[in-house]
């Protein structure tokens, strides 16, 4: 199969088959991604690690990824010390970084700032979000976990909640569970409901979310619950904000009719939407979920730069 020098921008530049062979590379992994083993395929390569907006894991995933493949990265991560305060374009900056590395992870407040950056660059260029557009990689670590965690994707009662209108994860994801055949429901306020353009590609693929905004009734028959945070930054008036903030909050009392081994999984940070008395039980899948971006991210610098292990 051959990835080298995709772009990887919406979740949809890659097929099926390669998201799973992603994921099975990433299964492959897994031990390297700890620290248990080692390896050095990527000595000599460069990772640039471009973030015009706040990250935690997505950025040091990405890092810890490409060290323990042996490589290396340059960053931007205090967009304020970069030429951007002087008037630089991202095309010039995109320009410069293509001759100072192997691949560009970018994210962005800007949605189509990825698309852009790819056609600037003749290197591959990794969507690490794009305003609220996609987040391609968050959705293979969240496919992968809920492939580990549900023992597959296909069929499963799968609840999309929290801001499916701003939430890139959400955009991402709801596409890449159409394409793996999830049982799909999405729940939010109606102004914070997962944008029609979504739904109208899933139905056209053969997909019919239903639409709720109705936690607790969904959560009983549900396998993996994906909780996301109301994404204040993207709210154009605050007063609208306020108005949803603290819609959703999955605590114990939520949890008690729902099946014994639904996952809980979130993209984080969060913020209030999962309460910490949750963390302690078998349905908490959050933090697995961010370990596995190491390994995911991982696969996907191995088969975008090529080389073996
Ligand atoms: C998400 C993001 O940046 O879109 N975080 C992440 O990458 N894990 C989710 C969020 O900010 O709510």
């Amino acid at each position: 199969m051959n990835f080298k020098g995709t772009d990887v921008v919406s979740i949809r530049d890659l097929s099926r088959k390669q998201i799973e062979h992603v994921m099975d590379l990433a299964e492959e992994l897994v031990p390297y991604a700890s620290g248990e083993k080692r390896t050095r395929v990527m000595d000599g390569k460069i990772l640039a690690n471009l973030f015009f907006e706040p990250s935690t894991r997505t950025r040091l995933s990405f890092e810890s990824a490409m060290v323990r493949l042996g490589g290396r990265f340059i960053e931007i991560a205090q967009p304020q010390n970069s030429s951007i305060v002087k008037g630089e374009t991202l095309a010039d900056t995109i320009r410069m970084v293509d001759g100072y590395s192997d691949a560009i992870v970018l994210r962005h407040p800007h949605e189509g700032a990825a698309r852009l950056a790819a056609k600037y660059s003749s290197k591959p260029v990794i969507n690490a979000g794009d305003g609220a557009g996609q987040h391609p990689t968050q959705t293979i670590l969240d496919l992968f976990t809920i492939r580990q965690q549900a023992g597959g994707i296909a069929g499963k009662k799968i609840v999309l909640v929290g801001d499916l209108k701003y939430g890139r994860t959400a955009h991402s994801l709801a596409e890449a569970l159409g394409m793996f055949g999830a049982d799909l429901t999405f729940v939010a306020p109606p102004v914070l409901q997962m944008p029609k353009d979504t739904i109208s590609q899933l139905e056209k693929s053969g997909i019919s979310p239903h639409l709720s905004s109705d936690l607790a009734e969904e959560v009983s028959d549900a396998d993996v619950l994906y909780i996301t945070r109301i994404q204040r930054e993207r709210f154009p008036d605050p007063a609208e904000y306020n108005k949803v903030a603290g819609s959703y909050r999955v605590d114990r009392s939520l949890l008690r009719d729902a099946k014994k081994n639904l996952a809980i999984l979130h993209p984080l940070p969060r913020v209030d939407e999962i309460s910490p008395e949750v963390d302690n039980t078998e349905n908490a899948k959050y933090f697995q979920q961010a370990f596995n971006g190491v390994p995911v991210r991982m696969a996907l610098i191995l088969l975008l730069l090529g080389g073996d292990l």
